[in-house]
């Protein structure tokens, strides 16, 4: 790629701590050390179809590592749902003299990057998820705030359920992969711990609760990915049926079946917090500011050097380049041996 050129970036899919850390790594480098002029599309994939951008700049990005959310706006949008969608993106990098793409996103935002990839387009991807589901890297940014904002909520239901002597079931992100559930559930002391990859006896879920109940304890703590599934298959939660442009299912609710089975079950008082978006909102937790500046160095530094169709990916403590075939494979789930340490404080 030429010494100077124009790079555009966006961030799509749901927000996620960390990603302002990203953009300005990406500007800072790009344009102080590379001498690139940055492009910034807005609402993720919705700006490239509709042309709508702003040039970024050191000035413009300053101040803004320690913010959440994204200063370019996200969606979920997907450009190769309705026709034309492909033209579109293709006419609008024409357009602005886009030598290369870096979009910033988890399986789906990567998924179109890997489609334009095929069809010639120069781009790096850069991971992003607070579910940690993305294959190729051992860690995505954001995973660790949301880790930390879920513990943080335990705390406080564990002085709650305790003084009410109640079971509390604590409902937390997760649409494949459980490592939210089971690194909060291990940090905050759980008794359960439910995740998508193992569907959940609702029964043994009692027994346990029982057991710890028989033993004296007066409350319990359950903490339930939103992804997890009973193996009868049934799951009622806030079913609203309604998917998103890449077809996921939008989810949440099984805390509020578990609250009801497990007080009509074991006859012990039950409540239910879902923390939603909680866990996606707000500061960045430091590690998460670290990563995605190492991302942002590492995305800018590839697009210079002309590596394209990869991605940025933590392996070990290196930042190392991966392709987009290996981080699409399939999601990573959940280390069973780390279940399994989990298991051990279980009721
Ligand atoms: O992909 C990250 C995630 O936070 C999932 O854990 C969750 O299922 C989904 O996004 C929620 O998406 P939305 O913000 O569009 O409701």
């Amino acid at each position: 790629m030429r010494a100077m050129a124009r790079i555009g970036l966006l961030t799509g899919g749901g927000d996620c701590p960390g990603l302002n850390a990203v953009i300005r790594a990406i500007v800072r480098k790009g344009e102080d050390v590379h001498g690139h002029e940055l492009v910034g599309f807005r609402h993720g994939w919705a700006g490239v179809l509709a042309d709508e951008a702003m040039e970024l700049h050191h000035g413009t990005t300053s101040g803004i590592l320690h913010r959440g959310g994204t200063i370019l706006g996200t969606s979920r949008t997907n450009p190769y749902k309705d026709d034309g969608g492909s033209a579109r993106v293709h006419q609008t990098l024409a357009t602005r003299g886009i030598d290369a793409l870096i979009p910033i996103g988890g399986e789906d935002t990567l998924g179109v990057a890997r489609k334009l990839a095929d069809e010639g387009v120069n781009v790096v991807g850069v991971p992003k998820t607070i579910d940690n589901d993305l294959a190729g890297t051992d860690f995505t940014f954001g995973f660790q705030t949301a880790v930390q904002i879920a513990t943080d909520a335990i705390d406080r239901l564990h002085t709650t359920a305790e003084s009410h002597n109640r079971v509390i079931v604590v409902e937390v992100m997760g649409r494949h992969a459980g490592w939210i559930a089971v690194y909060c559930g291990l940090a905050g002391g759980a008794d359960v711990v439910l995740v998508p990859e193992r569907p959940f006896d609702i029964e043994e879920v009692c027994e346990r609760i029982q057991r710890r109940h028989n033993r004296g304890r007066t409350f319990s703590i359950v903490v339930v990915a939103e992804g997890a599934m009973p193996k009868d298959g049934h799951v009622s939660g806030l079913e609203r049926g309604q998917v998103d442009a890449f077809g996921h299912v939008r989810l949440g609710g099984i805390a509020l079946d578990l609250e009801r089975e497990i007080e009509r079950r074991t006859g012990f008082e039950s409540r239910m917090t879902i923390l939603g978006h909680v866990q996606r909102g707000g500061t960045p937790v430091a590690y998460d500011r670290v990563l995605g500046t190492r991302f942002g160095v590492a995305a800018i530094d590839a697009a210079t050097e002309g590596h394209f169709g990869v991605m940025t990916a933590l392996r070990g403590t290196e930042i190392e380049l991966v392709p987009l075939d290996v981080a699409l494979a399939a999601p990573k789930l959940l280390d069973p041996g780390l279940y399994e340490t989990a298991e051990v404080f279980f009721g």
